[in-house]
């Protein structure tokens, strides 16, 4: 068998996608962007450079912000993985998402959600980020929109509301 065909073989991939245990066939060589898209169903992961260098496909692994891109799927054996999908609960929008809504953090919206993943990696690890600290937290992120100044503002807001 030559090397492609071992990287086109299926093996079984456990782990739990926003808080719920999950089993599906997957390539050695997907990504975690195309399986939480196009296996899992869970389009606010967004492709965006597909290189590492926009933010958009952001998600928290174990609780750290990552860009799904730079992952192989079945790196995450056994790991907690969760997207913007995951954030709302009870029917009541997550204190990013009100605050991206209210403060006008999201233009067009396609870094909506890979902003609000790396700004709710950074409030778990610090709950009271300075504006130096959310800027440097943001920085692998890019908006076409350039809305950083309300995104920054929409991320102080949310510091206000408790989790
Ligand atoms: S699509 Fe992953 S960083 Fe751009
Ligand atoms: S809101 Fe359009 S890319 Fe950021």
């Amino acid at each position: 068998m030559d090397e492609t065909m071992l990287r086109r073989r299926k093996r079984l991939l456990g782990l739990n996608v926003n808080g719920r245990w999950r089993e599906d066939a997957v390539t050695d060589d997907m990504l975690l962007v195309d399986y939480l898209r196009d296996i899992a169903g869970l389009t606010g992961v967004k492709t965006g450079c597909d290189g590492g260098e926009c933010g958009a496909c952001t998600v928290l692994i174990d609780g750290e912000a990552t860009p799904s891109c730079l992952v192989l799927a079945v790196r995450c054996e056994g790991r907690h993985v969760e997207t913007v999908e995951g954030l709302a609960a009870n029917g009541r929008l997550h204190r990013l998402q009100q605050t991206f809504h209210e403060r006008l953090g999201a233009q067009c919206g396609f870094c909506t959600p890979g902003m609000i993943m790396a700004a709710e990696g950074l409030l778990r690890r610090n709950p009271s980020p300075t504006d130096e600290e959310i800027r440097t937290a943001l920085s692998g992120n890019l908006c076409r929109c350039t809305g950083y100044a309300k995104i920054v503002e929409s991320v102080q807001a949310a510091v206000e509301i408790a989790p």
